[in-house]
């Protein structure tokens, strides 16, 4: 008898935020009474889909021991890597003993404390059938600009240019031997990076716009005020 399908979410948590201009970590700022970090695994943990979360954290974190979340049963540390393709690596290579190829991963950014359970659905459903898997996108409602050395050289059609967001959901793998294939390779800023120079043309599904990555310190009053509507939507 088939065992059915098991879905492990994977967080690169092991970047230090150098635009927040912090005295620590972006993920461990305070958000709406808790940790950005803690915000973002309570999201993930309340799908309540996944098998275990693998984090990864810098080993020089003095900040992730001290949270409660570093002892939930289903959370998994991982040592952190130089780039966040690094982190996702030893994250995936935490799960090793349990994950099965054909098994699902969605990796999602420590830094993104407005994920919807939803939204995790959502793509979970859509991409149920796919052979390669897929990321939450958002289309662009700016005209936008290809610039070089501060001129425009050309107006891209926007049609065709999307947003890339986390979770990026592939096949255990899939996603580990693209990872493995490209280490050190500067192109890889996400998942999907990684599977399309293997060839492979991963799917977009459509996410919520809250789904912000904090980024500047000003992105955390935003992050404050989504995660108070869409708390607000939940109890309703
Ligand atoms: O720096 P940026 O916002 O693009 O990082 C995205 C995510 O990748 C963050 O959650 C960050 O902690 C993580 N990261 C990582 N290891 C690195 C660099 C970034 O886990 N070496």
């Amino acid at each position: 008898m088939s065992q059915p399908t098991k879905y492990w979410a994977v967080v690169p948590a092991a970047g230090v935020g150098k635009r927040m201009n912090a005295n620590c970590p972006k993920q461990y700022l305070p958000l709406a009474g808790q940790t950005v970090i803690e915000q973002t695994l309570h999201n993930l943990l309340r799908a309540d889909v996944f098998t275990a979360v693998s984090v990864a954290i810098s080993v020089e974190d003095p900040y992730w021991p001290e949270l409660p979340v570093a002892r939930h049963q289903q959370v998994i540390t991982a040592p952190g890597g130089k780039e966040r393709a690094d982190s996702v690596l030893s994250a995936l290579k935490a799960l090793q003993a349990q994950a099965s190829d054909d098994d699902w991963v969605l990796v999602h950014d420590a830094a993104r404390p407005c994920l919807m359970p939803s939204d995790i659905h959502l793509l979970i459903n859509t991409l149920a059938n796919d052979p390669v898997g897929g990321i939450l996108a958002l289309s662009s409602h700016d005209t936008l600009k290809n610039v070089q050395e501060g001129s425009i050289v050309a107006t891209l059609d926007r049609s065709h240019v999307w947003r890339a967001l986390t979770p990026q959901m592939f096949r255990y793998g899939m996603l580990k031997s693209a990872l493995e294939a490209n280490e050190g390779n500067p192109a890889v800023t996400d998942e999907a990076s990684a599977l399309e120079l293997q060839g492979w043309q991963p799917k977009i599904v459509e996410g919520r716009p809250e789904n912000i990555k904090i980024t500047r310190p000003e992105d955390l009053a935003l992050a404050a005020f989504y995660l108070q509507q869409l708390n607000l939507e939940q109890s309703v």
